[in-house]
């Protein structure tokens, strides 16, 4: 068995980068009977950008249907949020203790951030060491990430070695893997997909804005008519992406020039749509039935806090703690 364990912060809705970024790999992770995966939502380190509650529990339920209805099957993963288990924030403390004021020096999250003259929090500088403690609580051997978490993980697994060279082995060394292939998808405007860029497609947006979005993917300026490159055009782009079953066609029809841009999008928009109705469909049953996120949402919280809490125990005990007598 391979443990396998990711987080998602809950900043907003899912977009098509987040799916072919991460989502997507995540379910074949989790269909495949030899790993044991573990997913959760990183509500806590949201408030490293925003303290809002109304705004916090919005997001953090709609990160939470959004994994439900695309990739995770209850009987399959652990899923979980981060704030039902204390265990991390306790954790953090820990390793903070063990982690050189330099290491997170070098973490780009806070670098950009300073760098672009925003004044950040202390929990922003410290945000890697939460992400470890998300990691090494589990004892996870594979971290899917998109490239730019890459350089968290190893902070982690740099943690969990000098944790294992100053108390014996505790921790699981963790590993990083990023699916090279589909790390970044174009946006709307034809740079990477991404919430702070504005040019992103929301999976569950509504069918009128859904296809509003696809209509309005950048392209070259061909005039009608004129054979398309197929090769440089962004829709097709995504045609590959979603698997059209007629992209042979597509192709000799752009070189032909016998489709324009507009034709192509709209049977984009039709591929998009059905890709996620399914989905679609789940997501919207899950959101009317309140009763049943909350009892997959425990279920998940009580195997995740069973773990977290043996391996804080541990660690606890380490330090020299003895055992606490509340518990
Ligand atoms: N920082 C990650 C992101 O922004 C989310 C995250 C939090 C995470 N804890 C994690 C990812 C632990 C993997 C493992 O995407």
């Amino acid at each position: 068995m391979t443990r396998i364990l990711t987080g998602m912060q809950s900043s907003g809705k899912s977009h098509l980068g987040n799916y072919f970024g991460m989502m997507k790999q995540a379910k074949a992770l989790q269909d495949n009977p030899s790993n044991e995966c573990f997913y959760f939502v990183a509500d806590l380190h949201s408030f490293t950008s925003k303290q809002d509650p109304e705004l916090f529990k919005q997001n953090q339920l709609s990160g939470v249907l959004d994994w439900l209805a695309l990739v995770i099957d209850p009987e399959k993963s652990v899923f979980y949020r981060q704030s039902d288990i204390r265990a991390h924030t306790e954790l953090l403390w820990y390793l903070s203790c063990l982690t050189p004021f330099g290491l997170m020096e070098r973490g780009h999250a806070f670098k950009d951030k300073t760098a672009k003259g925003l004044e950040a929090n202390v929990a922003l500088f410290t945000y890697p060491i939460l992400m470890a403690a998300d990691i090494l609580l589990y004892d996870a051997e594979i971290v899917p990430v998109g490239k730019d978490q890459a350089q968290h993980v190893e902070m982690a697994r740099d943690l969990a070695q000098k944790f294992n060279h100053h108390f014996g082995d505790t921790f699981v060394l963790p590993e990083s893997q990023i699916k090279e292939e589909v790390q970044t998808i174009p946006g709307l405007d034809g740079a990477k997909m991404s919430k702070s860029y504005g040019n992103t497609i929301e999976i569950f947006a509504d069918e009128k804005t859904m296809k509003k979005k696809i209509m309005s993917l950048k392209t070259e300026s061909v005039e009608l008519g004129q054979p398309i490159d197929p090769e440089t055009c962004n829709v097709m782009a995504y045609h590959r992406l979603f698997e059209n079953p007629n992209l042979a066609k597509l192709e000799a029809d752009y070189r032909s020039g016998s489709i324009g841009f507009g034709d192509s999008k709209k049977q984009l928009f039709e591929l998009v749509w059905d890709y996620f109705a399914d989905a679609r469909a789940r997501r919207e049953s899950l959101a009317n039935n309140p009763a049943e996120v909350e009892r997959i949402l425990k279920l998940g919280a009580q195997k995740a806090s069973a773990i977290a809490e043996a391996k804080l125990q541990n660690v606890r005990t380490k330090f020299g703690l003895s055992a606490n007598h509340l518990a």
